[in-house]
């Protein structure tokens, strides 16, 4: 018999512990040319901002040697034209969606995760808080404790039915203070991490690479950093808060998928991944399923923060 992988995310049942990482797959309808999207144990979209968003000046994607630097800045169809045009065909497809979220002002977070909310076919908002606060001078929500409690507190009030999911950045001084803040405020499950800070230079121009100057680092660079911030996370205030992590940041297989539930997370994300192979994160789910077959494990939840430390 095979060992069960099915995990549950606060009101999300899905059947692998697999998703796609936000921004690596648009809106799914690409991805579907090469797999089922129910393959998966869940869709995550693009950020979703409330107008349209055409994002950076190009070129805004570089790759490094462990990985690639963005600067897409958000570039997206918009809240209505989502709505209209992309959510009717991602719920055809028999997988959870999750929408990620994404504002420059509470207002608007809360303006995007309400409508979304209301909309069917919404399972999983996740919260990206890794945008400038136009009004705290252009600082992240995600880098302060405060403007996080603000922003998930409020999104907390207005989102009544799809699970609730803040996704962190990796860009700061003590994640564990950004994860009890985001948990207090009514997180039900937290992703960690977004990217992080990077800067690209072309010697030969005395130039940097990406025309906004410095973007954000993905990729197999990233996987440790990425395996510690989950596993500080799942220590400190996670696991006694029954908060489940999803763990993202340089996942390209089954055994990089198996360290992050180790390391404590409950589900994984795959992002830079697809870009070298759009199948990836389906071969990612079949790795799992594989490990947990060969090591004698009936079900994937014995993996979760099973790290054998000492
Ligand atoms: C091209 C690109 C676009 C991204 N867009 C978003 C986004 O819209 N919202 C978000 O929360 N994260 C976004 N991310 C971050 C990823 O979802 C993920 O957190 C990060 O890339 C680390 O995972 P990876 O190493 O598997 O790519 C983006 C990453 C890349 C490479």
């Amino acid at each position: 018999m095979s060992a069960a992988v099915n995990v549950t995310l606060g009101r999300i049942a899905m059947r692998n512990p697999v998703m796609t990482a936000s921004g690596t797959s648009g809106y799914g309808q690409e991805l579907a040319e090469f797999f089922e999207l129910k393959a998966l144990g869940a869709f995550v979209t693009k950020a979703i901002t409330r107008a349209e968003r055409l994002g950076n000046e190009t070129p805004r994607l570089v790759e490094t040697r462990a990985g690639m630097v963005n600067a897409i800045g958000l570039a997206n169809v918009g809240l209505e034209v989502f709505l209209k045009d992309k959510l009717p065909w991602l719920r055809e497809q028999g997988v959870p969606v999750i929408v990620n979220v994404a504002g420059s002002t509470i207002d608007e977070y809360v303006a995007v995760a309400s409508a979304l909310d209301g909309a069917e076919g919404v399972d999983g908002l996740e919260l990206n808080i890794s945008c400038p606060n136009v009004k705290a001078g252009g600082l992240e929500f995600g880098r302060s404790d405060k403007a996080i409690r603000d922003v998930v507190g409020a999104v907390r009030q207005a989102v009544k039915r799809a699970t609730l999911i803040v996704k962190l950045t990796p860009n700061v001084t003590d994640i564990t203070a950004m994860a009890r803040a985001a948990i207090e405020a009514g997180a039900e499950a937290l992703t960690l991490i977004n990217t992080l800070s990077g800067l690209v230079i072309n010697a030969r121009t005395r130039r940097p690479v990406l025309a906004n100057v410095f973007g954000g680092l993905s990729g197999p660079a990233i996987k440790p950093v990425a395996l510690k911030m989950v596993y500080d996370v799942y220590r400190t205030v996670a696991r006694e808060a029954g908060v489940p992590i999803i763990g993202v940041g340089g996942i390209q297989t089954g055994a990089d998928a198996v360290e992050f539930l180790l390391a404590g997370a409950t589900a994984v994300q795959v992002g830079t991944a697809t870009f070298v192979d759009p199948r990836a994160s389906v071969d990612v789910a079949a790795g799992i399923a594989s490990y947990l077959d060969e090591n004698g494990f009936e079900n994937v939840s014995e993996l979760i923060g099973g790290l054998r430390v000492g």
